[in-house]
Parts: structure tokens; sequence; C-alpha cells
């Protein structure tokens, strides 16, 4: 289904981080046990640009983990690429730069917005954010001074509701020389659920004056356009809205410069992504290894076909690639009925709510 609209946003300019051009406003986001190399290969093949690992303990790297250091893998074609820091103690950081400088990595950006309490409990990740933001602004100044490429940080709004302190530590960051701040408009109570504070991503907009990035609910192009009328953001971050959508990134950008967008795939290009997602998997880590990863994948893909259950209850036993390709191939004949891609997300989170001008939703 093709869609117009007559009220488009224009990004003011390509967003631009430190001495990295980019040509859209979109980046792929850091996701712990997702954003791995081929799930950026594939999105890469689909139009993303700029994408990152997802997050990486700084202690375990400057250990010299063997699987922390298979994490920082990057190929010829995945460029650029963004490295993800999780780490509290300004030392720890300083170390992994040793190896990081070793790599073709683009940016460096530290983790202050990871809701989990294993890693909050320690003070890092969105624990940063519990801290007086001189705390912040050491930790960026001491790897800013010490790498070349340019340093970024990601945010929530605060801790809780009476914390929020998104504005404070984005100053903080700025000074310390950050070349962009991302905010995910949620507080660390909120984790993943709950309303994106987009208010509060204008503010530090408002704010500073290095590139802000917003993050939250990027699950369609309607809700990306919307993040960036009311934020003033100068790019967006997708996250949850690039999982079975290897199309995220050429939809929003046909939306953003078109006004128009696909919301529905055919079976064939759903399954023909699906393969070669699986491929990916394999060839980096191993035929068994990545059919199990695949899995996960598998039922993400599955979310937007009729019948997709089925197939998702009998994948979870499979571990041979071939097993897992044929089970694919199935469901491509199957020919089942494929759900719009984002209709769903804005009936749920756009619809139902006037934006900043008071406009209702749809068009
Ligand atoms: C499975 C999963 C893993 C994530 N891992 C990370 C991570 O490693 N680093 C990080 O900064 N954010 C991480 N995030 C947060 C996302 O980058 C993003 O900020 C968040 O999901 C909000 O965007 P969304 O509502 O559009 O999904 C993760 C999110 C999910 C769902």
């Amino acid at each position: 289904m093709n869609r117009s609209f007559r009220h488009l946003y224009t990004p003011p300019e390509p967003l631009r981080i430190g001495s990295l051009q980019l040509s859209m406003p979109l980046i792929l986001a850091p996701m712990a046990g997702i954003s791995d190399l081929p799930f950026r290969t594939l999105h890469r093949r689909h139009g993303c640009e700029l994408a990152f690992t997802e997050m990486i303990s700084a202690r375990s790297l400057a250990y010299g983990s063997r699987q922390t250091l298979t994490m920082l893998s990057i190929s010829d074609t995945d460029r650029p690429v963004g490295v993800q820091l999780l780490g509290n103690d300004p030392d720890m950081l300083v170390r992994t730069l040793d190896i990081i400088h070793t790599m073709p990595f683009s940016l460096i950006d530290i983790n202050a917005a990871c809701p989990v309490p294993k890693v909050t409990s320690r003070g890092e990740g969105a624990g940063l954010l519990r801290e007086d933001p001189k705390r912040i602004e050491r930790l960026v100044g001491v790897v800013v001074r010490a790498t070349h490429l340019p340093v970024t940080i990601k945010i929530r709004t605060g801790w809780d509701d009476d914390s929020l302190v998104a504005v404070d530590v984005a100053r903080a960051a700025e000074s310390a020389g950050a070349a962009a701040i991302c905010v995910h408009g949620r507080t660390r109570m909120q984790r993943y659920g709950g309303r994106v504070n987009r208010g509060a991503i204008a503010e530090v907009k408002r704010t500073v004056n290095i590139p802000v990035i917003a993050s939250g609910d990027a699950f369609s192009p309607r809700l990306i356009l919307r993040t960036f009328e009311e934020t003033g953001c100068d790019g967006v971050m997708i996250a949850r809205g690039a999982l079975g959508n290897p199309w995220a990134f050429q939809d929003v950008m046909q939306y953003l410069t078109t006004g128009e967008y696909s919301d529905r795939r055919s079976i064939s290009e759903i399954c023909s992504a699906m393969h070669d997602h699986l491929e990916l998997c394999c060839e980096y880590y191993g035929e068994r290894g990545g059919t199990v990863l695949f899995r996960k994948f598998f039922t993400w893909y599955a979310k937007g076909i009729k019948t997709g259950r089925q197939y998702k209850e009998r994948v979870f036993s499979v571990t041979e690639q071939a097993a897992m390709k044929a089970v694919i191939c199935e469901l491509e004949q199957a020919n089942p009925q494929v759900l719009p891609l984002y209709e769903a997300y804005d009936k749920e989170m756009l619809d139902s709510m006037p934006d900043s001008h008071g406009r209702a939703g749809s068009s």
C-alpha cells in the first residue's frame, strides 16, 4: 500500500558527527545480542549507512576476553561503524583504545543508557545518570583526549520521572568535547515501555550545539517523521523497528524525501531477506551456531506473516542450516498473507495522539 502525506519534514542538513559526514539522518542502533556483523551487513545491503556494534564491556575488552574481541568484528563492507563502550572507569575506557585504534571504527560511543540492573548496580550504563554530571564530563573528556575518533554518548532522559537530567548531562558531554549525543526518550525506570518523552529530547536539542540523535519508538516512517518534527533532532536511531525489517532505512528515507512508502512486502521478499540473513549468520558463526542464532530473527520476520506462528514454533528445534532453509522455502510456497509493516504501530502510537501542533495523526 502506498500512502502519501502532505506535511513532510526536511532534515535541515546532512548529519555530521565530528569528522564523519553522513548522507542520511538515520542510524542503526546498538542492540545487545542483535547488532552483530551479520545483522549490520544485512541492513547495509538494504540502505543503512551508519551502524553501531552492540555495547562492549570496556573491562572485558581491556582484560582481553576473546568473546568480547569477537564482538568487535567488522568487515570491509561494514563501514562506517561506531563501537559502543560500556564502562564508568576512565582508565579502563582508555585502555580499550589500544585495541579500538587498530580497527577501522569511525566513532566511539559511551553507553549511559543501559537499564539492566546488573549493569546499573555497578554504576555503568544508565547508572551513570545517577551521578553528578561532572562525572560524565570527566569520563567523556578523558576518552576525547585519548582518541582521534569522534566520541559520542547515548543517554536516557534520566533515572526516573523525578530525576530528568538529560539537559545537564548533555551540557556536560558537550563541554567535554562529545561530537554528538543520542537521547533515548525514556527514563531508566521505564526501560523499553511507556511513552517516549519527545519534549525532553527537544529540550536537549535547544540546549546544545552538537548534533542530537533521538531514540525511542522508531517503528515506522510516520513515527520517525513525528520524532523529527517534535524534537528538532538531527538524526533518529532505529532499534526495535529494524528487527525483521531490513527495509526500515529505505522506507523511512523514501517517506522523508517523497512522502510515500510501501507498507507491505511480498512473501518472496521476506523469505529472500531471511535466506540472506541466515546465510550471513552461518558464514559468521558456523552452520550450527548461525542457525541456532537465526531462530530468534526468524520470529521477528514471522511476526509480519499471518500464519507465521506455526512456523515460529517449528524452528525452535532446528539446528541445521539446510533444515532452516527448507522451512523458509515451505513458508514461501504456502504464500501466506503478509501483514502491513507499520500500520499497527501507527494506529497504536500515532493516530490516537495529537502532535505538538494539535494535528491528528492520520493523514
Ligand atoms: C534487544 C535490545 C538490546 C539493546 N541493546 C542496547 C545496547 O547494547 N546499547 C544501547 O545503547 N542501547 C541498546 N538498546 C536500546 C536501543 O538502542 C534503543 O535506544 C531503544 O530500543 C529505544 O528505541 P526503540 O523504542 O525504537 O526500540 C537495546 C534495545 C533492545 C530492544
